[in-house]
């Protein structure tokens, strides 16, 4: 099941991500924009996924032209992908998962749209080793699976399948050929949402891309088209938190590559090393709480975003999982 494979979390500033200017004269801009790229390049063959991605979609990725004049409703939907308690540490974790579903009137089908990892959350979070490879090795790639069925019961049952709108399929064509862009040019997934603190002044580091932004960005497409979305219930999502000082730019691959960065570079993979694979999301989390220990201890994280590596100065709370409100744009 789709599903069971994504992490959901969700970012207030996703729709302006990656439309705004890294720098302006040279002074960095918060949060860091996240990087498109021009076309998704090919996956290495060391990456090799679990659970497929996207079984059950077109395997081009082609999403079924509708007719302009048809009527498609659009549900909101969310699953939890888990709930468990670790220890009393952090209380109980809500992990949900975001889609969109859509119900073609004219066409009598409906279909599920969502985004996620093509290798799971864990290989989005940590890299490998490999032997002969200096870098450590990241296995990040996230994407749009489009696929037809709505399996209601599925989103029922503790979570949520919710109409927010009708659109007309002219929209649904148009937000279809955006959907393919998007698809093409935002290729990696970004587990962590960077801020300075956690009240409501905060500095936002660095913003998640993850599935429940695509949800966002997807509904905020729609809404700049016309579109009339709202929900009756408040819309919750899942998001993982770090806080940091101002982080530091460290650089890309070469670090690993150069004898004056030895020293920086040993600090990296010996931060990562402690990070042994996942295989459950149960697993993700233990990591991600012996990642807690380790930041209180050392007070460092090397992140990586944008496939280059930042120095995050962590502060109290140091990391926070929060299942929070976010409203429709
Ligand atoms: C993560 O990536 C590794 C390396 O390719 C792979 O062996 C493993 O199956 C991946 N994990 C999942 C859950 O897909
Ligand atoms: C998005 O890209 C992935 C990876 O190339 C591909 O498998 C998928 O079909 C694409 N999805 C859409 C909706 O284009
Ligand atoms: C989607 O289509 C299936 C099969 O026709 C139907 O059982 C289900 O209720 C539909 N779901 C929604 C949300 O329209
Ligand atoms: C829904 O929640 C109930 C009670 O917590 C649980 O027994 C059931 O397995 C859950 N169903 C799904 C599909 O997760
Ligand atoms: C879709 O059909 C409903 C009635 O079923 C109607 O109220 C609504 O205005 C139609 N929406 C569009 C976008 O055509
Ligand atoms: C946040 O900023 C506003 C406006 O500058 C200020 O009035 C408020 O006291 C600040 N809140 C906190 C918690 O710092």
């Amino acid at each position: 099941m789709n599903c069971l494979v994504c992490f959901t979390l969700a970012a207030l500033h996703c729709w302006i991500v990656g439309s705004v200017v890294s720098s302006v004269r040279g002074q960095q801009v918060w949060p860091v924009p996240y990087k498109r790229l021009d076309r998704r390049p090919d996956v290495d063959p060391y990456c090799q996924a679990l659970y497929p991605f996207c079984p059950s979609g077109d395997p081009d990725g082609r999403i079924p032209v509708m007719s302009d004049s048809d009527n498609i409703s659009v549900f909101r939907l969310q699953t939890p992908v888990w709930e468990f308690r670790f220890g009393d540490m952090l209380g109980k974790f809500h992990i949900m998962h975001d889609a969109i579903g859509f119900g073609s009137a004219r066409m009598g089908r409906n279909f599920t749209m969502e985004w996620y990892e093509l290798f799971q959350l864990g290989n989005c979070t940590f890299p490998h080793e490999r032997a002969g490879v200096s870098a450590p090795f990241w296995c990040n790639q996230g994407a749009a699976c489009f696929y037809e069925g709505i399996d209601d019961l599925h989103w029922k049952q503790n979570g949520t399948l919710e109409k927010i709108g009708e659109i007309s399929g002219e929209m649904f064509n148009e937000m279809a050929r955006w959907v393919q862009e998007d698809n093409k040019t935002g290729v990696y997934y970004e587990t962590w949402t960077v801020k300075s603190d956690p009240g409501p002044n905060a500095t936002t580091w660095f913003d998640s891309y993850d599935c429940s932004q695509f949800v966002h960005r997807t509904y905020k497409t729609l809404l700049d088209m016309g579109a009339e979305l709202s929900s009756r219930t408040p819309t919750y999502y899942t998001k993982i938190y770090l806080y940091s000082g101002t982080p530091l730019y460290l650089g890309d691959d070469s670090i690993f590559h150069q004898s004056s960065m030895k020293d920086l570079a040993t600090d990296i993979k010996k931060f990562y090393h402690s990070f042994r694979s996942h295989q459950s999301i149960v697993e993700m989390i233990e990591s991600l709480l012996e990642a807690f220990e380790k930041m209180v201890l050392e007070k460092t994280f090397y992140f990586y975003y944008n496939s280059v590596y930042w120095k995050l100065p962590m502060k109290y709370p140091y990391i926070k999982i929060i299942f929070e409100e976010i409203p429709l744009p």
